[in-house]
């Protein structure tokens, strides 16, 4: 079984909980785990957790970014954590478990405190997904939702406007994938049009998912206590502004 979670926040610890959950209290065994996004790719929360405390993860960790990474770092980081973690890069299709997941990390534009530059999804990252096969894609990976399929928006950011990135209903039209995933919205979805079934993840403390090869996905709630951990001057800010809790 595939984990699927979301929105760790540079809680990594969360991940090493929850495959634990998985595999001891309810007995699945898990191959790897996918995350689908704000993992928390910050210099100092990586050295602290892999570095000082020289943690590792259970299982192998794929990940897509969410807009809570210091994207200017991200391909520098990703490079020096490579053997503790593996990005999945904007664009491209990977095969994990035999499926073949297509990966979009990044967001709508929200605003310039919560939307760095590099995680806006633009025109381009569209357009690189439509040029790939639509017989090449099993999943849809991405850390926003797409638009247009009733996600409501964060508690507390109910002021920005419907969630969901532009052009994502052509990435829908073109693939026609059995599944898309995505984070960022801190809530359990569920949606099923003609062809998708989409699953919106919360807070990785929350719970999680097991994927199989059929499929399938199965919703496990499992609400952990965050776990002391030291936090960036930027996130300092967030909390203080709300924006992350
Ligand atoms: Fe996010």
């Amino acid at each position: 079984m595939i984990l699927i979670i979301s929105d760790t926040h540079s809680y990594y610890n969360t991940i090493n909980h929850q495959i634990r959950h998985a595999e001891f209290t309810m007995g699945t065994p898990v191959s790897c785990v996918i995350h689908l996004g704000d993992f928390g790719i910050y210099k100092s929360s990586l050295h602290d957790f892999f570095i000082k405390q020289k943690q590792r993860f259970l299982k192998p960790v794929y990940f897509i970014e969410g807009n809570h990474e210091d994207h200017n770092a991200l391909p520098k980081l990703t490079k020096k954590y490579k053997d503790y973690f593996t990005h999945l890069s904007r664009g491209k299709v990977f095969e994990i478990n035999g499926l073949r997941f297509l990966c979009l990390g990044g967001t709508a534009y929200m605003d310039a405190m919560n939307t760095q530059l590099g995680a806006i999804i633009s025109d381009n990252n569209i357009n690189e997904c439509l040029s790939i096969p639509s017989d090449k894609v099993d999943i849809i990976i991405t850390h926003d939702c797409p638009a247009g399929i009733g996600v409501p928006n964060t508690p507390g950011l109910e002021f920005f406007s419907e969630p969901g990135f532009e052009r994502s209903a052509e990435l829908g039209i073109h693939f026609k994938p059995e599944l898309w995933l995505f984070g960022h919205h801190h809530q359990w979805f569920e949606h099923r049009d003609d062809h998708t079934s989409y699953y919106g993840f919360p807070s990785a403390w929350r719970g999680y998912g097991l994927l199989d090869e059929g499929f399938n996905i199965k919703i496990q709630n499992n609400e952990m206590p965050i776990l002391k951990r030291k936090r960036s001057l930027m996130e300092k800010i967030f909390i203080k502004l709300k924006i992350i809790r």
